[in-house]
């Protein structure tokens, strides 16, 4: 049984999300030639986009991650976000920039942004790849966005349905039937 017939369209080619994966990296050298870099990856929808947008740096960069979890299941988040891993260093030497798959309700990254926040890092941004400005609810808008995408729900490239099709190598949307 192979996972690519559970999709009924691809958003997204493995192409195209090189393409825009190097723009953002690009972008990203461009801005933080003269700064202290670390790259903030939350697991686990930003491993595929970090690993990839790491290698499109020019400039040295450092690496750490977080895990979080907001209470509640299914293909909405809510609520509360709690930390389950936490970063190993203390940032305050660091130009943070975090990394995450999709900017939704946009409720994860404000409750994470006002968390590190209080650890005053020399500065604080956020890339996310996705983006659906329709679903925020959230006051925060992230700095590096790859695309904005209207309001569906979508796999691959990191980006799970029930901790699945997180290695696709392209975005697509899944058949309705598989969710019944
Ligand atoms: P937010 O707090 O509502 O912005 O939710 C962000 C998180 O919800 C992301 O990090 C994803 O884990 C998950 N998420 C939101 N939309 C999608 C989607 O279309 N596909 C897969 N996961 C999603
Ligand atoms: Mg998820």
């Amino acid at each position: 049984m192979s996972m690519h017939n559970d999709i009924e369209k691809v958003l997204f080619s493995k192409e195209q999300i090189k393409q825009i994966v190097s723009k953002l990296g690009a972008e990203i050298s461009k801005d933080y030639k003269d700064k202290n870099l670390l790259l903030v990856g939350i697991l686990k929808g930003s491993v595929v986009f970090m690993a990839d947008l790491m290698r499109e740096l020019t400039i040295p960069c450092n690496i750490e991650f977080m895990a979080l979890s907001s209470y509640g299941s299914g293909t909405r988040s809510s609520g509360v976000v709690r930390v389950l891993k936490d970063l190993s260093i203390d940032i305050k030497d660091y130009d943070v920039l975090v990394i995450e798959d999709i900017l939704d309700s946009g409720n994860t990254l404000f409750q994470l942004k006002t968390m590190l926040e209080m650890r005053n890092p020399k500065s604080l941004k956020i890339c996310t790849f996705f983006d659906k400005p329709e679903r925020r609810t959230a006051d925060i808008e992230a700095d590096y966005v790859g695309a904005e995408i209207p309001d569906a729900f979508i796999v691959g490239y990191g980006l799970d349905y029930d901790e699945k099709y997180r290695n696709l190598s392209y975005v697509g949307v899944i058949k309705p039937e598989v969710y019944m």
